[in-house]
């Protein structure tokens, strides 16, 4: 068994030092006397080792399993460089990626100190686009890896006065950045960033436009592999706003390869009219295609779409396709709703579906996001 890090011992021991100290006023308030003070402290100081070691011990195994998973896994992504979309993960790639964040989500569920692995790695963060999932989870996912970590903060960067987002990019990389996590709100704006890179750096595309969300559908596909365990066979509908979601084409792209039956909803004027040639089912009504399904995916509804005259007005909106309880219905008894986020509440998705912690995977999602994007960051720089 290893050794707990340093910096494991020292994190338990300010918790234990705060506990030690409520013993020992205990043992004053009880007003011991001096005969039985010394064997009470040996016996409380007995207990604490033990409880200390325990804690240790578990800390440290899973720590070996996270690491043992990630050199399982580490041969399938010898050979990739970026992370753009989810159409060319391999099996082999997929498999590891929920094999890591398996192990990541115990160590963060058991509020485990952060992790060394990734401490000569400095990764920057460039969202040239709002979010708060996405950022924060990476964010956080760096820091328990041990990465050196760099916000870019575009609103006071050099891109203000024009210059362009790959010069941004190669100045990163100049100060020694070796991975770079991206949103930029133009479609095929990673692929073009990873094309002026090559294999200087890794780039991981934290949304791009319209086109592709991988670490989202990625954690997506790993909550509800949680639920049902292989999505093969398995039917998802995904209901709403098809022509401006990134999401929805990442997890097309996945769930599709993972031989899930994908039926899609949402108004005609919202729907790709080539969306059937990515293998899904298409209908512009929301019944059939949530009718007998294991998981319904809402998505955002940008309400500026009604200014563009692309839906006729929210109400009609939320009376033909938000999802509600009586909707979820038609699905399976056991069907579980989820959405990316962040959620128009009583627009595309009800308030008390989203609460109803029976049917909602919402907060799933976000706390599976942090493991999910861990296990993409060590494997991708991982040594
Ligand atoms: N799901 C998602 O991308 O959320 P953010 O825009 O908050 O990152």
């Amino acid at each position: 068994m290893k050794a707990p890090s340093l910096a494991t011992t020292k994190w338990r021991n300010e918790a234990q030092l705060t506990e030690n100290a409520t013993i020992l006023e205990d043992l004053i308030a009880e007003k011991c006397d001096q005969d039985e003070f010394t064997p009470r402290i040996a016996q409380v100081k007995g207990k604490i080792m033990s409880e200390q070691t325990v804690t240790a011990e578990a800390s440290a195994s899973r720590l070996e399993a996270f690491t043992r998973a990630f050199n399982r896994g580490r041969q399938h992504w010898r050979t990739r460089q970026h992370l753009l979309d989810t159409d060319d993960l391999t099996p082999g790639e997929l498999a590891s990626i929920t094999d890591v964040a398996t192990e990541a989500k115990k160590i963060l569920k058991a509020g485990d100190a952060p992790l060394s692995v990734l401490h000569t790695r400095t990764i920057a963060t460039a969202f040239y686009e709002n979010s708060t999932r996405t950022r924060s989870s990476f964010e956080l996912a760096a820091r328990r890896l041990g990465a050196t970590l760099l916000n870019l903060d575009v609103a006071s960067s050099s891109v203000v006065k024009g210059e362009t987002i790959i010069d941004t990019s190669k100045t990163l990389l100049s100060m020694g950045v070796q991975a770079l996590i991206q949103r930029h709100s133009a479609s095929g704006s990673a692929r073009q960033m990873a094309r002026e890179l090559g294999d200087r750096l890794h780039l991981i595309n934290a949304g791009d436009g319209w086109n592709a969300h991988p670490t989202q559908a990625l954690l997506d596909y790993f909550t509800m592999s949680e639920v049902r365990g292989s999505l093969n066979g398995a039917k998802i509908a995904i209901v709403g706003d098809l022509k401006h979601s990134r999401v929805a084409r990442s997890n097309i792209r996945l769930l599709t390869r993972c031989g899930a039956m994908v039926h899609t909803a949402g108004p005609p004027t919202l729907t790709p009219i080539d969306l059937g040639k990515m293998g899904v089912i298409v209908h512009s009504k929301v019944e059939p295609a949530i009718e007998n399904a294991d998981f319904v995916m809402v998505l955002r509804i940008q309400l500026e779409r009604q200014k563009q005259g692309l839906i006729p007005s929210i109400g009609e909106y939320r009376r033909l396709y938000r999802i509600d309880s009586a909707r979820m219905r038609l699905a399976k008894p056991e069907a579980r709703v989820l959405h990316p986020g962040p959620m128009n509440r009583d627009v595309e998705i009800s308030d008390e579906l989203a609460e109803c912690s029976e049917k909602s995977l919402i907060t799933t999602q976000v706390t599976n996001g942090v493991a999910v994007r861990m296990a993409v960051l060590y494997l991708l720089l991982g040594e």
